[in-house]
């Protein structure tokens, strides 16, 4: 593994606010939610996107825009939440962040004259406590907590959840519940931003169900960056990127921002001059792929089998997806079982289509050179 932590690129981390790149239209979009809410008008949205897309970093970026009056917390779920255990977590979040944005909002909550507390001093803590007494249910510290935010002198407030598909159905019809409450009985608009990997819409069955309705009218998938969006992400002060340089790695990374972060990593360590060349890019091409092939490893649930390799390799050999007959025409045996393991260890993944994906096509180059020999 290099060691990567010591360079101004994040390949392993999301990336700072003021480093950001691209995805102009959904910022664009939410920063004028954002303008709404504090209008009296709240909508909500869904980013979905492949592992290591930027869903993240867009939110972390999402959090520095709104205006003051626009309470934004961001909540990010680490295993599968039920209701009272998303509420934990949020209103922690929700006690953190407000300190954190205080001084964005400080002007205008502290106008609020018949408030009893300092503006520093608003805290959601008794709350928590009393849900873990059960003296309070999750529906209630949800419509409380927001009621609260509200009191406190904001005239809006968006949710922002990461790895949302941890959300359990009931959570998501709880959270749903609450705003449609907290919007139309109490007139505080509170939108909900949910990020994760999976389509909402397609898990809360199809767009016209009411739950997927309520959350995904405005769904956006994000895609790899454009290449003018890849030569941003690996421009920063003091090193001078040539544009072929930088060319090969858009070609290179097909666009996946982690692939990019990761090419500025490496070719920042291995500069000898502030100015980064072709040269320089395709000399480290080998040390990227054996580190993303790692990354890669590292996520396995398991290593495959001669025989499920195999089967990865005829895959890897149409670029990153292929149909099961494009598998079969190349692999002799059947190949179903072998491929449902494969995505069992989480090597490849599968979509409804019966279409069979590695995760990028260093990767899939990378299955072929070292497993391709002995197919
Ligand atoms: N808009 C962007 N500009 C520059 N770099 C980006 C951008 N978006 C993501 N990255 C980089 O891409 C990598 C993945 O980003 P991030 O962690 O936000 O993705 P993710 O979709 O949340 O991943 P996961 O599915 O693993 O949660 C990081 O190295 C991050 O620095
Ligand atoms: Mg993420």
């Amino acid at each position: 593994m290099i060691a990567l932590q010591n360079t101004p690129y994040f390949p392993q981390d999301p990336v700072e606010p003021k480093y950001f790149v691209g995805r102009d239209d959904i910022i664009s979009a939410l920063k004028s939610a954002f303008e709404s809410a504090i209008k009296g008008r709240a909508a909500n949205a869904a980013i979905y996107g492949e592992r290591g897309m930027g869903k993240t970093s867009l939110l972390i970026k999402l959090k520095t825009l709104p205006p003051p009056g626009c309470f934004v917390v961001y909540c990010p779920l680490s295993s599968e939440s039920n209701e009272k255990e998303f509420m934990d977590r949020l209103l922690q979040k929700i006690d953190l962040d407000y300190r954190e944005s205080l001084p964005i909002h400080k002007s205008i909550i502290e106008k609020i004259k018949d408030f009893p507390e300092k503006v520093e001093s608003f805290s959601l803590f008794e709350l928590s406590l009393s849900i873990k007494k059960g003296e309070v249910d999750a529906y209630r510290a949800f419509l409380e907590s927001l009621l609260k935010l509200r009191k406190r002198g904001f005239k809006g407030a968006y949710i922002l959840i990461d790895e949302a598909d941890l959300l359990t159905t009931e959570t998501l019809a709880l959270i749903r519940n609450g705003i449609q409450e907290i919007r139309s009985i109490y007139g505080f608009p509170v939108g909900i931003i949910a990020a994760g990997k999976q389509r909402l819409t397609k898990r809360l069955g199809g767009k016209w169900s009411p739950l997927a309705r309520f959350f995904a009218l405005m769904e956006t998938e994000l895609k790899p960056l454009n290449e003018k969006e890849a030569f941003e992400a690996l421009t920063i002060p003091h090193v001078d990127w040539k544009k072929d340089a930088a060319r090969h790695v858009f070609e290179r990374s097909s666009g996946y921002p982690t692939v990019i972060q990761l090419y500025g990593a490496v070719c920042y360590l291995r500069r000898s001059s502030g100015v980064i060349t072709k040269e320089l890019v395709k000399k480290v091409d080998n040390e990227i792929k054996e580190e993303l092939w790692q990354w890669f490893q590292n996520s396995w649930v398991d290593s495959p089998s001669d025989l499920e390799a195999k089967c990865i390799v005829a895959v890897a050999k149409h670029g990153t997806s292929a149909t099961y007959s494009q598998v079969q025409k190349i692999f002799k045996k059947v190949p179903a079982p072998y491929l449902k393991r494969a995505a069992e260890k989480h090597i490849l993944s599968q979509d409804e289509r019966g279409v069979y994906t590695l995760p990028h096509r260093l990767i899939a180059e990378m299955f072929i050179e070292k497993y391709g020999k002995t197919s």
